[in-house]
């Protein structure tokens, strides 16, 4: 028998949180959660069968919780989650455990980690994905601890993790690396409900019906290249109300709540390029803007189902390595194996393009480099090129797919025309270009 914790202090009893704590009660553990709301406490407790017992004063909480205590917040990111991390830290003892499974940015994380370390108690940032049916019946789990993480603890967020073949649970060292990874999934989630939003564009402006695309979507699942979010499109675009397709009555204004943009600053920051997440960050940006010159219906003609699918493919490969080459970049001691047995179940991404790429990985020591990736993206080459010329002459924005294409082609260009950046830099300000075959930093006379 596996050994697990017996209980859990929890804060935020929202949709994530409730949905966590029903899981976690279910596989035995006790919850003891915080609501200032008696009623919404009685409320909550109806739904748990037993293992649940509510408080409406966190002192209180902290005090019927044995030691040492393990406390997970489920709390709005940012200045909410610092605020109640500073007020129960002063109730806490040596050696109890606070778990921050909300959205955090990685580096408060970090910074919440050496907060409480600092009163030698311990911290985990703990990303967590999947929504609320995900938090209920198993979520994909970001784990990243300082130094040491208990059986107990491992056992019990293990039990609680999606399964796909393992348990999709990472554990990775360093107060604000759960939640780094968690980021980057958003990042690329990103770029892939753009993608998706794209092909239905370009379907759309081939006067495809909702039903169609929504079949067009369906017929992945046969080659194996659906994914969730795939899936949920498909069902999105059959949804009717008072026979009309919902989809067409929403607004296209994308909202985000500034996770993907934190992955591009990320990447300015890491300086990797990750164009594909960032180009889906500034369609939701783009959205948002009044367009005085919108006047533009496409109309596309002889678009390839074929087509589409490989070029639908071809910019999630492009996105999923772009986010694996910023978690390189972060930490080069995190197993991109783990990342995508992390994510292959659960969580928003997941599809089974992550167990592809798992078993590429486990042939070679440089993803991006390896024959075998190359391949996925030379055979989806043709058609993507064929989408995106088509998709340009009939005027179809495809910004992600586009920044997919570019990114792979620079790549595999030999010669970049930098060269040509240097000299102008150097004509200008003098700073310095250096020769081929050469590491001197020199100027040129350009007179
Ligand atoms: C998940 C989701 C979840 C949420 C994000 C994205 O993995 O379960 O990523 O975390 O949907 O907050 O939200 P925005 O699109 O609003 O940025």
């Amino acid at each position: 028998m596996l050994i697990m914790l017996k209980e859990i202090g929890l804060i935020g009893l929202g949709v994530m949180g409730k949905n966590i704590a029903l899981n976690l009660s279910e596989k035995g553990v006790v919850i003891k959660g915080f609501n200032k709301s008696k009623d919404k406490l009685n409320e909550i407790n109806e739904e748990f069968s037993d293992n649940f017992e509510g408080f409406t004063d966190l002192d209180e909480l902290v005090k019927n919780l044995s030691v040492p205590r393990t406390i997970l917040l489920m709390v709005p990111s940012g200045e909410a989650t610092r605020e109640v991390i500073e007020k129960i830290s002063n109730s806490l003892e040596e050696n109890d455990l606070v778990i921050d499974g909300g959205n955090s940015y990685y580096f408060d994380s970090e910074d919440n980690g050496e907060y409480l370390s600092d009163k030698s108690i311990d911290f985990i940032g703990m990303g967590v994905s999947g929504g609320e049916e995900g938090a209920r019946k198993g979520p994909a789990i970001m784990v990243g601890y300082k130094t040491k993480i208990s059986n107990e603890l491992k056992n019990t967020l293990s039990s609680i993790a999606a399964k796909a073949g393992k348990d999709c649970i990472g554990f990775y060292k360093g107060y604000g690396s759960g939640h780094f990874v968690k980021m980057v999934h958003n990042g690329i989630e990103y770029a892939e409900m753009q993608l998706i939003a794209e092909i239905y564009q370009l379907l759309k402006s081939s006067n495809k019906t909702n039903e169609e695309i929504a079949n067009f979507f369906d017929g992945l699942n046969d080659e194996n290249r659906s994914s969730y979010l795939i899936e949920i499109t498909s069902q999105i675009l059959r949804k009717k109300e008072d026979e009309v397709s919902v989809i067409d009555k929403i607004k296209p204004v994308a909202s985000n709540k500034g996770t993907g943009k934190l992955t591009v600053e990320t990447s300015l920051n890491l300086k990797v390029p990750v164009p594909s997440i960032y180009a889906a960050y500034d369609a939701r940006v783009q959205s948002n803007n009044k367009n005085e010159w919108a006047t533009n219906t496409p109309n596309l003609e002889g678009l390839s189902e074929e087509d589409l699918s490989n070029c639908l493919y071809f910019g999630r490969v492009a996105s999923m390595i772009q986010g694996l080459e910023l978690i390189k970049k972060y930490d080069s001691e995190i197993n991109l194996g783990d990342v995508l047995n992390n994510w292959s179940g659960g969580c928003i991404i997941r599809s089974n393009l992550l167990s592809e790429l798992n078993d590429i990985n486990k042939t070679t020591k440089n993803l991006l480099g390896d024959k075998n990736l190359n391949s996925l993206f030379q055979n989806n080459l043709s058609s993507t090129k064929k989408v995106l010329s088509k998709a340009t002459v009939a005027e179809v924005a495809t910004p992600v797919l586009s920044a997919s294409f570019n990114w792979y082609i620079n790549l595999t260009t030999l010669n970049n025309p930098s060269n040509l950046i240097q000299a102008q830099r150097d004509y200008f300000g003098r700073h310095t270009v250096q020769f081929i075959n050469s590491n001197e930093d020199v100027n040129i006379d350009w007179n």
